[in-house]
């Protein structure tokens, strides 16, 4: 550990990273925006029992990942790690639904959980999501998961499996982890020893183990779909159905459960085989009896939220963008450049000048290492007579033209 690094499992984003991270930042905004959700931003903290209350007391995310410091006021604090909580906080605290009875949310900012660094698992990462509240009909279900298609589709991310399931009501989970907890508890000592421990706090979790003591096991265990009612099988085919009807490939997957506690009916998750172990990077669900549990009206909801650092790792390489369009140079006259880069600046280009008095051929040298496609050379005896050069920095040619008429000697000088 030192002070001169990072915390572990946090990063910085450079520079030449940044265009990556503003073409998601400007997908997430411009396709929520089509599908009419609008943005909402809350606190990096919320009190603790928040989580405790909504994700789960006995969830990995609550019980050992958890960001926790208590405040100068002795309140227990916690950075998020996840979104949705917050999000029905605000709705509550700030008497939205009571205002309209549907909300279409996003919401794209840092997340917090203390996990064991690897490629794709950070202990602050990022996080793109939507929430959609009102409507307990599966076309929200299946508006939310176009919505997360459509982001990927405008990303150009194509190599991914969707994968869908359902965990009915809450009185059908708890009939099914009961007859789960029956069925493992036979077979308890050939269980991993994680499993074993799940097996006291979170049955349905033991699904999620990738060991391979518990794979015989998790294959014949009783599955979800058995201890649906009508409702909710017709609940789930109306979502399948209706996905596959619009062209979304869904692989159902019986042993889907997602690691929060307040998810009903549908599950879905976004796996790519890119990504080594860490393969999911979107998930989300329904969660009807969230907003109630925290003492608001019984509104059912829907949402998902991305990995934001997991998109980059799938996001298609694309060519970096130079710092700036135009270098204007000095040649003996500093000011003048100066002067020269601020007037093509006012017309919207993006010009930078030397700061560091240096030569002629080193400020050109400098223009070209950064790829600007085009100087504008300041020299004293030209600017003399008025006039400034144009150099195009791949091939070298150059002319001299009017101060006056730079405008559109630099549009014609950018699109060779
Ligand atoms: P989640 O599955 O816990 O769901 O997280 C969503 C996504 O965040 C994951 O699929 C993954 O890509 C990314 N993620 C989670 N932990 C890390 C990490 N340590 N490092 C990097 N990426 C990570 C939720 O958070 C729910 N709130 C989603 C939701 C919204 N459900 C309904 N509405």
């Amino acid at each position: 550990m030192s002070d001169l690094q990072a915390v572990r499992g946090m990063h910085d984003i450079l520079p030449e990273e940044l265009p990556r991270w503003r073409r998601l930042e400007e997908v997430f905004r411009t396709i929520s925006a089509r599908f009419g959700y609008e943005e909402i931003r809350t606190p990096l903290v919320e009190y603790a029992h928040l989580y405790v209350r909504s994700v789960g007391p006995d969830t990995d995310i609550v019980h050992k990942e958890m960001y926790l410091f208590t405040d100068r006021g002795g309140e227990q604090i916690a950075l998020r790690p996840e979104f949705t909580a917050g999000v029905v906080r605000a709705l509550l605290q700030h008497g939205l639904l009571h205002r309209r009875s549907l909300w279409r949310l996003w919401y794209y900012g840092p997340a917090f959980r203390y996990e064991r660094p690897q490629k794709g698992r950070y202990r602050q990462f990022h996080q793109y999501g939507a929430e959609c509240f009102g409507s307990p009909y599966p076309e929200s279900d299946v508006e939310i998961i176009q919505l997360a298609v459509a982001i990927l589709k405008e990303l150009g991310i194509t190599t991914y499996e969707l994968q869908l399931n359902t965990l009915g009501t809450p009185v059908e989970r708890r009939r099914y982890q009961q007859e789960l907890v029956a069925f493992f508890r036979e077979v308890r000592s050939q269980l991993s020893a994680e499993s074993q421990q799940r097996l006291e706090r979170n049955p349905l979790r033991i699904l999620d183990s990738k060991h391979p003591a518990d794979q015989p096991f998790i294959e014949r265990a009783p599955q979800i779909w058995d201890s649906l009612g009508r409702e909710s099988r017709e609940h789930f085919q109306y979502v399948y159905t209706s996905l596959r009807a619009v062209g979304i490939p869904v692989q159902v997957n019986p042993r889907l459960v997602r690691g929060l506690d307040y998810y009903t009916h549908t599950v879905f998750e976004f796996i790519s085989p890119q990504l080594g172990a860490q393969n999911a990077f979107g998930g989300g669900g329904r969660y009807d009896g969230l907003v109630e549990s925290f003492g608001g009206p019984p509104v059912p909801a829907v949402g998902f939220a991305f990995g934001v650092e997991r998109l980059l790792l799938l996001l298609p390489e694309q060519p970096g963008q130079p710092v700036a369009q135009l270098y204007v140079a000095s040649a003996g006259a500093p000011e003048a450049a100066y002067q020269v880069a601020m007037h093509l600046r006012a017309a919207g280009y993006r010009a930078v000048c030397d700061l560091q008095r240096r030569s002629l051929k080193a400020q050109l040298r400098e223009a070209d290492r950064l790829g600007i496609p085009v100087a504008v050379i300041v020299g004293e005896a030209e600017w003399q007579r008025g006039n400034v050069l144009l150099r195009l920095l791949s091939n070298g040619v150059q002319w001299e033209c009017p101060f006056q008429d730079l405008l559109p000697h630099v549009r014609q000088a950018l699109v060779h």
